[in-house]
């Protein structure tokens, strides 16, 4: 008599337990996948209304670089390096950024940069391991997205970012920093930097 009660009772908690863990209505299930789809986009759509409000009233290039690697160190997840390389006569030299101190000079043509720059388009890398040339800056660095600057057809320098994870960037991302970039060359237009 007393063990039947005993045994079936935490046979019932389980099942009801595992029920409601695995159990989404189809309908939740779209919901939450749209809400995974939507995060970057609105995490990207809120940096670039913080950006606004750092920018606004200062036309300080540097200063405003330094704060908007700062603002992307501290906002996006998994990165471990932000910040800037600027042309400067036929090469790349280190700007304001966030992480580990950082290579100063990068030649066009190498590395994530240097094939950015040149070639004047985004580059998302994967594995950092696998890109011929690869620059590694900072012994934890996995993945990396690097995007062109500039003022007009005038290349500028470039945004690069660094993750400890593999595959961290992604075309959202891409999307997202370019309007960033934009954003940020529009309101320094005009300064002759
Ligand atoms: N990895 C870069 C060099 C810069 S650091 O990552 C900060 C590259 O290959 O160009």
């Amino acid at each position: 008599m007393t063990s039947r009660p005993a045994t079936k009772k935490p046979a019932k908690k389980q099942t009801g337990a595992k029920k409601k863990a695995s159990k989404r209505s189809p309908a939740g299930r779209r919901a939450a996948a749209t809400s995974e789809n939507n995060a970057k986009p609105k995490l990207y759509a809120s940096l670039v209304v913080q950006l606004l409000s750092l920018l606004k009233g200062e036309h300080d290039f540097i200063a405003n670089a330094a704060n908007f690697s700062a603002l992307l160190f501290n906002s996006l997840p998994n990165v471990n390096w932000a910040g800037f390389y600027f042309l400067r006569d036929n090469e790349l030299v280190l700007g304001p950024f966030q992480g580990n101190p950082a290579c100063v000079r990068l030649p066009l043509g190498t590395g994530v940069c240097g094939v950015a720059a040149q070639q004047c388009e985004t580059i998302i890398v994967p594995n950092v391991h696998e890109f011929p040339g690869h620059i590694a800056c900072d012994v934890a660095s996995n993945s990396e997205i690097v995007v062109p600057l500039f003022d007009g057809e005038r290349l500028l320098g470039v945004l690069d970012l660094d993750s400890p994870t593999i595959g961290r960037f992604d075309d959202q991302d891409a999307e997202g920093l370019n309007e960033l970039v934009t954003v940020f060359v529009a309101h320094e237009e005009g300064l002759g930097v």
